[in-house]
């Protein structure tokens, strides 16, 4: 079976902004007087930006109640990240990434973006491919962070096909298990032990044909 559409994961699957990410929490951290690790960060992908601030401050054994304080930090991390991704260029786009979406489209598969994050439309205008997507649903766009199935229904539902026509690219395990939940194939990006429940995991689109979402 050939999915109809295929839906992309941005941060880490179109370009590697956790590094981006993982510098600014990093830098509240030191901020509120801890070290935030590699490790710890890894809790942190695909996570919206304030269950990652929750993780984070677990992690600094910090208690905060006060929800404004919450939002100014979760803010501050934003600005410094903001202020990284804005120099972002064209070459930070996932090597094989570009010739994988246009073999897609060659083939009459539909496209989408589905991500958690509220500054995807400035990646995506940073790295100039915003207009190859048939459809972009981001944090913006809905209100249930992943594992819920929302973004992905969402993207679906915008792209007129249904659930189980769709396959998602995702690098997180919490993006993998929304995949599942909406019914859709799934395919891991990254490290195949992490990634455990997906039904195929890649280390890289270099080289990948459309056998790939074949199932
Ligand atoms: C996800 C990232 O794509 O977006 C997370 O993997 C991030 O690390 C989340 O927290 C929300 O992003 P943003 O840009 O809205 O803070
Ligand atoms: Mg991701």
């Amino acid at each position: 079976m050939r999915p109809k559409a295929c839906i992309f994961d941005l941060d880490g699957v179109i370009v590697d902004t956790a590094k981006y990410h993982y510098l600014a929490w990093k830098r509240l951290a030191k901020e509120l007087g801890f070290e935030f690790t590699e490790k710890d960060n890894e809790r942190l992908k695909g996570v919206s930006r304030m269950a990652s601030l929750e993780i984070l401050l677990s992690v600094g054994g910090i208690q905060i109640d006060d929800a404004s304080v919450k939002e100014q930090l979760a803010d501050k991390k934003n600005t410094w990240y903001v202020e990284y991704i804005s120099q972002m260029t064209k070459d930070e786009i996932l090597p094989g990434v570009e010739d994988f979406l246009k073999m897609l489209k060659e083939n009459g598969i539909k496209i989408a973006i589905g991500s958690a994050s509220k500054n995807t439309m400035t990646i995506l205008n940073r790295i100039g491919i915003k207009d190859i997507f048939d459809a972009i649903i981001d944090g913006t766009k809905i209100t249930k962070a992943k594992p819920d199935p929302e973004v992905f229904l969402k993207a679906a539902q915008e792209l007129n096909v249904r659930p189980e026509e769709c396959c998602v690219f995702e690098d997180a395990v919490a993006g993998i298990e929304a995949a599942k939940a909406a019914g859709m194939k799934v395919i891991g990006v990254g490290d195949p032990s992490i990634l455990k429940g997906a039904d195929k995991v890649i280390q890289s689109f270099v080289g990948q044909g459309i056998e790939l979402i074949e199932f």
